[in-house]
């Protein structure tokens, strides 16, 4: 870690606090001046630190600048214990595609995070775009390694947990209502707040999975001009009095609970409690045919059960739904 690092550490985990330059250069044993130096460049790096004569330094309560150590300082206990590896880029083209170069290009830690502030190409399901802009977003990608008998049939629920994490954090620290619509797109205020995409690196002979990255976007306060013609489906989170580094946190914190600790059913009661398609007349298109039906729940795999008539039901598995009259709901 350089000087820079500790010094940025050592004031997130601070936060509440003004910390004196002679204090900090006494605890992470550096001079004062380097101090002085390092929260310049820090300022110049987009962090705004307050200064004070007799009280030292403090990053401004304010201040939404996502970082590593903001990160970590607010993960859950047992994600403090396992320290796990965040990696941060103030840019970077996706944080999906930096995980698979380093993939394989050297050994990752399980539950290792890329996150970045800024994404030049930033890529969504069926080959879309992921539109992220710097400042006002949260771009993460979490790396899962199976464990020994881990087959293909494991990775039907990731997405699933993934998505609730999502809906569950914005609901537990945040003044907005998160809701899922099927299969992972999390929605506040009727507008698409995040999206889902997870890759995996099997084994096609032995049906085994390598690795999956689980990678979230999510638009934290992300201006309405940024969306382009998207700005009808999709919005921001803007809650009040959170910062992105702390959602970040709590996300990464309430999937790896829900990932390994919880089971299928408690996962998708969640799911469907939270979920906006249930009880809605629904459209879809399937090998070009499209159909109409009634959205009735969710099997024990997360697909969707649609009820078509009377006498007719149909399973989806994959695909994308839109909810009668209002298409991206
Ligand atoms: C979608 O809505 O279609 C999925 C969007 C997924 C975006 C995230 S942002 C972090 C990670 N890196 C990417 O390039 N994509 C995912």
């Amino acid at each position: 870690m350089n000087t820079k690092q500790k010094i940025l550490k050592y004031l997130e985990e601070n936060r509440d606090d003004f910390i004196s330059g002679e204090d900090m250069a006494k605890k992470l044993n550096i001079s004062r001046t380097a101090i002085w130096k390092g929260v310049n460049s820090l300022r110049d790096q987009g962090f705004v630190i307050n200064s004070s004569t007799n009280k030292g330094y403090q990053i401004d309560k304010d201040c939404d600048k996502i970082s590593e150590f903001g990160i970590k300082h607010n993960l859950s206990d047992e994600l403090k214990e396992k320290d796990i590896d965040i990696i941060y880029y103030d840019s970077i083209d996706s944080t999906n595609t930096e995980m698979k170069r380093r993939l394989y290009s050297e050994k990752l830690n399980n539950y290792t995070v890329i996150v970045a502030d800024e994404q030049t190409g930033g890529r969504g399901r069926r080959g879309r775009d992921f539109i992220s802009p710097k400042g006002s977003g949260i771009y993460f990608s979490i790396v899962l390694f199976p464990e020994d008998n881990f087959d293909m049939s494991s990775f039907d629920l990731v997405t699933v947990r993934a998505a609730v994490a999502v809906a569950k954090s914005i609901n537990e620290i945040t003044d907005k209502e998160a809701k899922i619509k099927w299969v992972n797109d999390v929605f506040v205020d009727g507008k698409k707040v995040c999206g889902i995409l997870s890759e995996a690196d099997s084994d096609f002979e032995n049906r085994h999975i390598k690795s999956i990255i689980v990678g979230i976007g999510i638009n934290f306060s992300t201006k309405e001009e940024n969306f382009g013609e998207l700005k009808n489906k999709a919005g921001s989170i803007n809650p009040k009095g959170v910062l992105r580094s702390e959602l970040c946190a709590k996300i990464i914190s309430n999937f790896y609970d829900i990932y390994y600790h919880q089971s299928n059913e408690s996962v998708l009661d969640y799911y469907t409690k939270y979920s906006n398609v249930i009880n809605q007349e629904v459209e879809f298109e399937l090998n070009s045919k499209k159909y109409s039906g009634i959205a009735e729940k969710f099997d024990e795999k997360g697909n969707l059960i649609v009820k078509l008539d009377d006498s007719n039901k149909m399973t989806l598995s994959s695909g994308e739904i839109s909810i009668r009259g209002d298409f991206y709901r």
